[in-house]
């Protein structure tokens, strides 16, 4: 299992460039499923849950081609020849992001069996969502042998009031709608910019949608949808985590090819921390921290509030800031697993509740032996590493492949002393180089 060895203490200083938006990208590739032509996505990022993802498809009988260039980084999807809607346990366990593909099978095909995700670590992650929507446009969906099987003549338009706001779920029933008779009208949805990058597929596809990035979207059905060519947008996961990484290390960070625009919260703690964030042109920000960083209070919320991806770096960077900050999480239930780990570094975190958690700062890190328990736990986990006392070992961090293109490189460009021991994911990775 790989292993990431860091030598805390350097500040970064340099540009280093985003990939694309994980997140969107998975959402983006269940797409065509919607379609028998071909769909082209670019900026795809090189990162374990797209691979994941392409498993996923060719196992229905998709053709699924992934290049990863100096260029671009472009997959080819072409869900014609997709026979076999079924999505395995053996992958589903995997990748919760898998029951994205639950909508676009039974609007296509009329049928699905898709395997019911487990939990995972950070809580238990229901799809209830998914199952009550599609119900709605006309589904019958049976739950045998830990599968769903789903089934419809055709897709009914409906009027559908999510009891959460799901990410996931609103991005499963809108591409169903798509392919719905009449109109389908969705409230209290979603409004991360990942919707609006699927809506951006979608719209190049033929469909019919208003309101993306609101939370009442409507959908006109349409009979049939269409080849694409779509770009993935910048990771904004990814972007905020580096700029944390230059504000913890007291450095000098441009962050190049993101969109600030999708930062708001994010840069918004940054700089009430006492860091300074430049916006330079459109797609690049730059972080410095030479002075003391201060305390601040972070509540996790649906966007545009401060996502609940980023709590764990934030609170690495807590750790090194002056005073108490409260870091209250409201998405997910069991999203401290870093806390612990955290600890052992020499953080001063007291866990008040299963879900808010007071640090006080600013701490001495000394480096240690440590697990990652998710992906961005491990991010955590890296920040606080790189401004620890010594040489860090980070086990597991093929958790941080999940989500992360090849972070080491990226960190070790701009300073950070940083390197993986056991490579066994890219190893893997250079056999399916596609140029
Ligand atoms: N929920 C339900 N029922 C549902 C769906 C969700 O109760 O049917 C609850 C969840 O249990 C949770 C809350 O609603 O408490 C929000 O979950 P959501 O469905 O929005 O999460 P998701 O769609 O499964 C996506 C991202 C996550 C990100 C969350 C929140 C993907 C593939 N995953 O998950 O990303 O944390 O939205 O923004 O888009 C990550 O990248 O590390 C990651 C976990």
């Amino acid at each position: 299992m790989d292993k990431f060895v860091i030598r805390g203490g350097n500040p970064l200083v340099g540009t280093v460039r985003v990939s694309g938006a994980k997140n969107s990208a998975l959402a983006c590739m269940a797409a065509p499923i919607l379609t028998a032509d071909e769909v082209i996505l670019e900026n795809i990022p090189q990162v374990r849950d797209i691979e994941t993802e392409r498993r996923l498809l060719a196992a229905m009988g998709a053709e699924v081609e992934l290049g990863y260039g100096r260029a671009q980084h472009r997959a080819k999807i072409n869900c014609g020849p997709l026979t076999k809607p079924v999505a395995e346990y053996e992958i589903v366990k995997t990748m919760r992001a898998s029951a994205l593909v639950l909508g676009p099978l039974v609007a296509r095909m009329g049928w699905a069996r898709v395997s019911m995700p487990g939990g995972c670590a950070i809580g238990a992650r229901p799809i209830d969502q998914h199952i009550k929507g599609l119900e709605k446009m006309g589904v019958t969906i049976a739950q045998e042998h830990g599968y769903l099987d789903a089934r419809t003549d055709r897709l009914k338009g409906a009027h559908i009031v999510f009891d959460v706001i799901t990410v996931t779920g609103t991005e499963d029933l809108l591409m169903a709608a798509t392919l719905a008779e009449g109109e389908t009208v969705m409230e209290n949805c979603a409004r991360e910019p990942e919707i609006t990058d699927l809506v951006a597929l979608l719209t190049a596809m033929g469909a019919k949608i208003e309101g993306a990035g609101t939370s009442t979207i409507r959908v006109r059905g349409v009979s049939k949808l269409h080849g694409a060519k779509h770009r993935i947008n910048p990771d904004r996961i990814e972007a905020g985590t580096l700029m944390a990484a230059g504000a913890i290390t007291r450095g000098d960070l441009i962050v190049s090819n993101c969109n600030p625009a999708h930062l708001g919260a994010p840069i918004a703690k940054l700089e009430e921390m006492g860091a300074r964030v430049d916006r330079l042109g459109h797609d690049s920000v730059r972080v410095r921290a030479d002075g003391a960083l201060r305390a601040a209070d972070v509540s996790t919320e649906e966007y545009p509030g401060f996502p609940t991806d980023m709590q764990g770096q934030f609170m690495a960077l807590a750790t090194q800031a002056e005073g108490v900050s409260l870091v209250k999480e409201n998405i997910f239930e069991n999203r401290f697993m870093h806390v612990q780990e955290l600890v052992r570094m020499g953080a001063n975190i007291k866990i008040d509740s299963n879900n808010s958690a007071r640090v006080l700062g600013p701490a001495k890190l000394s480096a240690a032996a440590v697990m990652c328990s998710d992906l961005r736990a491990s991010a955590s986990l890296v920040l606080a590493a790189l401004v620890a006392d010594g040489e860090s070992i980070l086990d597991r961090v093929y958790h941080m492949d999940r989500g992360y293109e090849r972070i080491e490189e990226k960190l070790r460009g701009v300073g950070a002393q940083i390197r993986r021991m056991g490579n066994i994911f890219a190893a893997r990775e250079e056999a399916m180089i596609s140029g």
